[in-house]
């Protein structure tokens, strides 16, 4: 088999075993709590890590569960630091300008030691970094597989199918590179759509009040919401909608390249091209969304209340490269947004003097866009929300 058919069988089954996994959890019932590292879910998180970590350790915990059923460290995963890491350096070289000799391809016959030539070793870094981000945890699958007590995930059943069906070193490779993008794929934008959806709220506390409001009224205040409440909650939704739409993930998508000379609405598109989908402009048409650059959850809301049926699809992407792991994202985003809301405020944190610090609520540019650092305050509702909280830390 070519590799390229290696790679979309295994894609292809990469999203059986998605949905099957999701649809086991649903039906036994393993997401009572929003996900997090096992001993500290992303609630009891935030009352003892850095926020910006508790995002990452949360939507890590999902992707790397799913791809090797790896369970993270509360705090200082050497695996998630990692995968930090890799996410840094894939953002950085995705941006505009990044390096020469992404325009002057010539560049790289100049020796190391040159003027200019310092993404030589940037580029030896991501080298190493990438290696053993997409190693180091198969190889850990394949060493509980052979001492027995590996966990099910979908490098486990890849593995065996590769055994089975005799795919080698071949399908190895590809086995490593699927599983790598889960959760390369997976983590940064999970925790950059949490992060958004935390900026959105600290700027707009009356759609904060809203949804807490439909929360108690659905919910009451004795637990934490769950996928069977979702249906019950409509504005929580178009929140979560609105928080994609309004700061998308990835506002050029991923690139295609073009197999063959085209020509598009009387523009020449050259076999080789790369195209990029503006999913942003997509997303800020005033036609389709008026106002774009303000943050309205009810634009997905009809008259009496319930959502229409814009789930801004194209936030996953297109065609057959469309997010296989979309439903896991959807459904992670909204039971994070959806648990915060429930027993924390989200405010402008105070400087000196009591005097609220600003907000900056521009994002950095690259395949991932994700808001630039800023401050903020997330503390328990009240004294029934503290209780709560402290009994699932
Ligand atoms: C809010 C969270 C997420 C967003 C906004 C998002 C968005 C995207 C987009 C735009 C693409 C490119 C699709 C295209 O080329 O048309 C993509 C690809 C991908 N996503 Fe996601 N994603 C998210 C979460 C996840 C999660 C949780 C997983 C895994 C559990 C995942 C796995 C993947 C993989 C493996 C690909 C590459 C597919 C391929 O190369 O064909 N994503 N995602």
């Amino acid at each position: 088999m070519a590799h390229e058919d290696i790679r979309y069988t295994l894609l292809t089954l990469l999203a059986v075993v998605l949905v099957s996994i999701i649809v086991t959890k649903r039906r036994r019932r393993l997401l009572p709590l929003p996900p997090g590292p096992p001993s500290l879910p992303l609630i009891g998180c935030f009352l003892s890590i850095p926020k910006r970590d508790a995002f990452m350790a949360a939507a890590a915990s999902v992707t790397l569960a799913i791809a090797y059923g790896y369970k993270v460290a509360p705090q200082g995963d050497s695996l998630v630091e990692m995968l930090e890491e890799s996410a840094k350096l894939a953002i950085e070289a995705t941006l505009p300008f990044a390096s020469a000799v992404n325009d002057i391809p010539g560049l790289k016959y100049l020796p190391g030691w040159f003027p200019g030539m310092g993404f030589k070793a940037r580029a030896k870094h991501c080298r190493t970094v990438l290696h053993e981000v997409l190693n180091a945890p198969l190889e850990d699958v394949q060493r509980s597989m052979a001492d027995g007590t590996a966990v099910q995930s979908l490098a486990s059943e890849l593995l065996k199918a590769n055994e089975a069906s005799g795919g080698g070193a071949e399908g190895y490779d590809a086995i490593r590179d699927v599983t790598g993008s889960v959760y390369t794929a997976g983590a940064e934008t999970t925790s950059t759509a949490v992060n958004s959806a935390i900026l959105a709220l600290v700027l707009h506390p009356d759609v904060q009040w809203r949804a807490q409001a439909e929360i108690d009224s659905v919910i009451g205040r004795d637990r934490l919401p769950d996928f069977d409440d979702r249906a019950s909650m409509p504005y929580v939704d178009a929140v979560c909608r609105e928080v994609i739409r309004w700061k998308i993930v990835n506002p050029l998508g991923l690139p295609r390249r073009v197999r063959s000379d085209d020509v598009y609405e009387g523009h020449f598109i050259p076999k080789g091209a790369l195209l990029f989908p503006n999913t942003w402009a997509i997303v800020h048409d005033p036609e389709r969304y008026p106002e774009p650059f303000s943050f309205k959850p009810e634009r997905f809301l009809l008259e009496d209340g319930s959502l229409n049926d814009d789930e801004v699809q194209m936030k996953f992407g297109f065609g057959r490269r469309i997010c296989p792991g979309r439903h896991v994202a959807d459904a992670s985003v909204w039971i994070m947004v959806s648990s915060i809301l429930a027993v924390f405020d989200i405010c402008h944190a105070k400087g000196e003097h009591g005097k609220e610090i600003p907000i900056d609520e521009t994002c950095i540019d690259g395949l991932v866009s994700r808001p630039l650092p800023f401050e903020c305050a997330i503390v328990p509702r009240d004294a029934k929300a503290a209780t709560l909280i402290r009994s699932l830390a």
